[in-house]
């Protein structure tokens, strides 16, 4: 199933999402309507928040980025239950959008490295490094997590200039080309 993806404004959004346990119903299935619904907006992330499920999920398909870096042709992951444990390295611009901001695109700081506890489809536990874009997107879709977004991250300059381009998305002035769903 496509999910539509739940605009800026809707409070799902801004909410901190709860690990889940084994026995949370239908996982499988929300994974792969994940993963259908990224394909279907071409992104490269996209977290549970985001299609309206307050739980501790994120996929990331970073195949769009095997021209710059070759390694993420096949990164194809799910993140269940993650938590960050250390953020390494001094922080980068990188310039970055997302399906719930549509046509926003801002350069935003982040570490280049971190290391990440989460628990894998079969709820295996693993503790990882990542560095380099997987970084970036994996800490783009954990913020979602925690109820960030990529623009609270911006300068507070560039906030104040975002201000009423983000109002005017709320009030449903923006384009996109999947499904959505705003706040009421
Ligand atoms: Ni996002």
């Amino acid at each position: 199933m496509i999910y539509p993806i739940q605009i800026i404004g809707c409070p799902v959004l801004r909410k901190i999402a709860p690990d889940i346990t084994p026995d949370y119903p239908n996982l499988p299935q929300l994974i792969a309507d994940l993963y259908e619904t990224l394909e279907v907006t071409e992104g490269v992330g996209l977290a549970a928040p985001q299609v309206g499920v307050s739980v501790r999920v994120f996929v990331i398909d970073a195949s769009p980025f095997a021209d710059e870096d070759p390694s993420m042709a096949n990164f194809r992951r799910t993140f269940i239950n993650a938590h960050i444990e250390e953020r390494m390295g001094d922080k980068e611009y990188f310039n970055e959008g997302c399906l719930s901001i549509p046509g926003i695109h801002e350069d935003v700081l982040r570490e280049p490295k971190i290391r990440m506890r989460y628990v894998d489809e079969q709820f295996q536990p693993h503790v990882e490094e990542f560095e380099g874009i997987a970084a970036r997107i994996i800490q783009h879709e954990y913020d979602h997590l925690d109820g960030m977004l990529f623009t609270d991250r911006v300068s507070p300059l560039r906030k104040q200039l975002l201000k009423s381009k983000l109002n005017a998305i709320q009030k449903g002035r923006f384009k996109a080309n999947y499904r959505y769903k705003m706040a009421r």
